[in-house]
């Protein structure tokens, strides 16, 4: 009887408490089951690439009402009609990159996702800008630093939007400790610490023309802790190790160690590699002197054993980066929607882009230096908000 007393009326004579904010799923839900809609045109798409990344582009395209796609070009014609038929995609024009100007005189095309081989991004997204397009491309914008100011100067002069997708950014959980940091919930933050654990090892195929781990893998990390800070290292010192001999082989590492002083006092560590054997393992924490924030990983469920007296036995973590990240790539998509509408700000902006690419290159320096890189920013090149 103790709690009797805490009785209360019922919950249908009270207001009922409306879903949080984050809950966008269910808010994308509540949409479809209400069929809610917007006076916006449908973004009328072209996508270059139905490889890794580009399939869980078109999956997202696919089940979005916002989107109609037009056009896909690949160079691998013997995968078309397979790629028709599993999508559905009766409507849509297959080409290949010798055939692309079509897509580029064509004025019905509002925008272009570039999800090619890194080697051909540059080409791709100038080619889109200067017909006017839209253009959402998988990261890295370009090869190098030069080839990628001038994309983004491109974008300026045609006034479209160029989006970089720098996905994590997006995933609930990063997204929320943000927003957190920034609200001061630990204070000012004396150490931030992110662990990737890469999950499945990458075929050497891939890895011999991706430009290296700094720049093709890093750059998530890298972008992820300057992100959350708002705030550029002005230090960095690496050592990397390459335990896996074919990667030791193209002149590559495997495992990397980053630290980073910030001028504000705050430290950063990365702990990177190329092969976890116990799945995709990602997380980030952030310690200050009011508190801890940490973003864990996710597990394929919730189910718990007890077993003898063997302790608790869970689920595996998530096995790779396209199940993982699932909610970011949609979420990411959702946001460049609203940025073609012009709805709301690009979240990834050029400085950041440059800004990362400077930092990945200061890394790879001084872990095949064995030196400690001091970074110089100018004013241009420093975040907006600092
Ligand atoms: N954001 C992320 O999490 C993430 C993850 C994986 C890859 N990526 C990036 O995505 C890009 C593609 O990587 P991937 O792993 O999907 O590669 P992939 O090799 O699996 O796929 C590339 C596809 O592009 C096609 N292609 C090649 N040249 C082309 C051209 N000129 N025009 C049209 N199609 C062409 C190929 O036939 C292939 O189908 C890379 O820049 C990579 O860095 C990003």
């Amino acid at each position: 009887m103790a709690t009797v007393k805490f009785k209360e009326t019922s919950p249908y004579v009270k207001p009922k408490p409306a879903p949080p904010e984050d809950d966008y799923l269910y808010k994308k839900y509540l949409e479809h089951l209400t069929l809610k809609t917007e006076k916006e045109p449908i973004v009328k798409v072209a996508l270059f690439g139905v490889g890794h990344a580009g399939t869980i582009h078109l999956e997202t395209m696919i089940s979005s009402r916002r989107v109609q796609i037009l056009y896909i070009i690949d160079d691998v014609k013997s995968k078309w009609q397979s790629i028709r038929k599993y999508w559905h995609l009766d409507n849509v024009t297959f080409l290949s990159s010798k055939q692309c100007d079509k897509v580029f005189k064509d004025s019905n095309v509002d925008a272009v996702f570039v999800a090619t081989p890194t080697i051909t991004h540059k080409d791709i997204v100038i080619k889109a800008l200067e017909a006017k397009k839209a253009v959402f491309c998988e990261k890295p914008i370009a090869e190098d630093r030069p080839s990628t100011v001038k994309c983004y100067e491109m974008a300026k002069k045609v006034g479209k939007p160029l989006f970089t997708a720098f996905n994590r950014r997006f995933d609930p959980s990063y997204w929320n400790l943000k927003q957190r940091v920034h609200k001061g919930e630990v204070g000012h933050v004396h150490m931030i610490k992110r662990v990737a654990h890469d999950s499945p090892l990458l075929s050497l195929e891939y890895l011999k023309v991706s430009g290296g781990i700094f720049h093709d893998c890093l750059v998530h990390d890298i972008d992820l802790i300057v992100w959350v800070l708002g705030e550029y290292p002005d230090k960095v010192s690496v050592l990397a190790h390459a335990n896996i001999p074919e990667i030791k082989a193209i002149g590559d590492f495997d495992t990397v160690a980053v630290n980073f002083h910030f001028p504000s006092g705050t430290l950063g560590m990365i702990d990177l590699s190329r092969n976890s054997p116990y799945g995709y393992d990602q997380r980030l924490e952030v310690f200050g002197p009011k508190g801890m924030l940490q973003a864990d990983n996710r597990q394929l469920n919730s189910v718990h054993l007890y077993n003898e007296l063997q302790g608790i036995i869970t689920a595996p973590i998530w096995y790779s980066w396209p199940s993982r990240f699932m909610n970011g790539y949609k979420r990411e998509f959702e946001h460049f929607l609203d940025v073609v509408h012009d709805k709301t700000e690009s979240e990834v902006k050029s400085k950041d882009i440059l800004a990362v690419s400077k930092i990945a290159t200061a890394c790879e320096e001084s872990a095949r230096m064995g030196k400690v890189v001091e970074l110089i920013w100018t004013k241009d090149e420093l975040p907006d908000n600092l």
